[in-house]
């Protein structure tokens, strides 16, 4: 058995190896074979075991062929990074300990405390002892964050919503723009808010939510008898990666009492790149700000993290230590299951660290520059180039465009933008997805793999003519 599993173990980290240096050369992504599709989906369950070996060649057959295409250095979808060599490594070796890191004395316990440090001194945010946690990902972060904001209004209500629920609280109002992600949304419906309560204040053209029509709906709702409690700030946002006046939104919450929730699950680390680290001022004064290990950093999914000002918000809604869960010698700090929602938790600081320290501080930085500096080269290229348009100024690693020659009708951009990005996913040399920006269809490079050139660059957008074409 032992020696069964070292013998696949160095299989697959040859397979692996192979793959990840294969995968420039490969399309970004194709469309499954049905054959292939319908020969996982309707797999049956095996009635007796298969060997190790045998795993691994189905591995390599059957599904490392069919990757979403996030490795690729073409691939600008979504928010979907490129796995990070040591992170890979720390995600096996995690699996090997599979510990509960939900509290304890034992080193992954103590590593995840590491890395939430490390995490927060990245981004400039304080970090008191027991202030985050790795959660998921930046919904799981964003719903345990309002939870915090939800029970701190209550308690200054004199409600305890732990016990007493949601029917003894007037309805709390929050503030949000219109390119604020649907994680809070989300967030918002579960934790009983109502999403009807989240008000959408109006943004400027590029996108940033109006700190001072933020202030006069404030006061007209205070003014109407409402209870404003959350103003949720975008640290990148996912269309544009337009990063919103920490700063006015800092003084707005702490002169008005509103916790400030930022939101940097793919941003936040755009702070360490010179150029951008400006528009970032204010960042550290957020009550709590979720970013994602598994977006920038590269992390392999999953992983989000969670950092806030005073940890006791968090302990004080989550807390909850049954009798058979009492024995801990964490130092006092307490469980992290009594931070946040999850019991059992996996291992993520492993894969964490392993990424952190193999690139250092410094490499974290290069690369984030790097992805910054092609993105502002690609807004340059699209600006100068008479059938594109740019549709807001490139502020982090996320440039939204649209295909609008002269020659092509409102109408007619309108249609073939709709499905330009999965035109171009079809083709298979480069993948970006679509999105609405400020009304208009439009597709959205996202850059977050540091090995993208500029070539890599020239392939996006002669691909976007060549499918455009294809459409019109
Ligand atoms: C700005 C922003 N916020 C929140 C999220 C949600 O993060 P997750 O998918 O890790 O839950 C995303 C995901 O792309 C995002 O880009």
């Amino acid at each position: 058995m032992t020696s069964d599993f070292r013998a696949a173990a160095h299989d697959v980290a040859d397979m692996i190896a192979d793959y990840l240096d294969g995968m420039p050369a490969r399309d970004v992504w194709t469309p499954m074979p049905a054959d292939v599709r319908n020969a996982l989906l309707e797999r049956p369950l095996p009635e007796e075991g298969t060997d190790l070996g045998t795993l691994v060649r189905a591995i390599e057959t059957e599904v490392l062929p069919y990757p979403m295409g996030n490795g690729h250095p073409r691939f600008y979808g979504w928010v979907n990074a490129a796995p990070a060599p040591a992170g890979i490594l720390g995600e096996f070796a995690a699996a090997a300990v599979n510990p509960s890191s939900a509290g304890g004395d034992h080193a992954d316990v103590h590593l995840e405390r590491a890395v939430v440090r490390w995490l927060a001194e990245l981004v400039g945010f304080p970090h008191p002892a027991g202030g985050g946690l790795l959660t998921s990902g930046a919904s799981m972060a964003t719903i345990v964050a309002l939870a915090a904001a939800r029970n701190r209004a209550a308690a200054n209500l004199g409600v305890n919503v732990r016990e007493d629920g949601l029917v003894a609280l007037p309805p709390l109002v929050g503030y949000v723009s219109a390119e604020t992600h649907s994680c809070v949304r989300k967030a918002a419906e579960l934790l009983g808010l109502g999403s009807r309560h989240l008000v959408t204040v109006p943004s400027d053209a590029a996108g940033h939510l109006d700190p001072l029509a933020l202030r006069e709906r404030i006061r007209a709702d205070r003014v109407a008898g409402l209870t404003p409690f959350l103003v949720v700030g975008s640290a990148g946002t996912v269309n544009a990666g337009v990063v919103d006046d920490l700063g006015a939104l800092a003084d707005l919450c702490a002169e008005e009492k509103l916790w400030l929730h930022v939101d940097g699950a793919y941003g936040a680390l755009g702070r360490l790149d010179p150029v951008a680290a400006p528009r970032y001022a204010g960042l550290e004064r957020a009550d709590s700000l979720a970013l994602d290990p598994h977006k920038w950093l590269g992390v392999p999914v999953d992983c989000g993290c969670l950092l806030v000002r005073d940890a006791e918000q968090l302990r004080g809604t989550f807390s909850l230590v049954p009798p058979y869960l009492r024995d801990e010698a964490a130092g006092g700090l307490g469980w992290f299951s009594e931070y946040g929602i999850e019991q059992t938790r996996p291992f993520r600081s492993l894969k964490v660290w392993a990424t952190l320290a193999a690139a250092g501080r410094a490499g974290v930085v290069r690369d984030v520059s790097r992805c910054c500096t092609l993105a502002r080269e690609l807004g340059r290229m699209v600006t100068a180039a008479p059938d594109l348009e740019l549709l807001t100024p490139v502020e982090t690693s996320i440039v939204a465009f649209r295909w609008a020659p002269a020659d092509a009708d409102e109408e007619t951009r309108h249609r073939v933008n709709a499905t330009l990005g999965v035109a171009v996913q079809e083709r298979g040399r480069a993948f970006v997805t679509g999105t609405v920006l400020g009304g208009r269809e439009a597709v959205r490079a996202c850059l977050i793999n540091a090995a993208t050139t500029e070539d890599d660059l020239r392939v996006l957008l002669d691909e976007v003519r060549a499918a455009a074409t294809g459409l019109r």
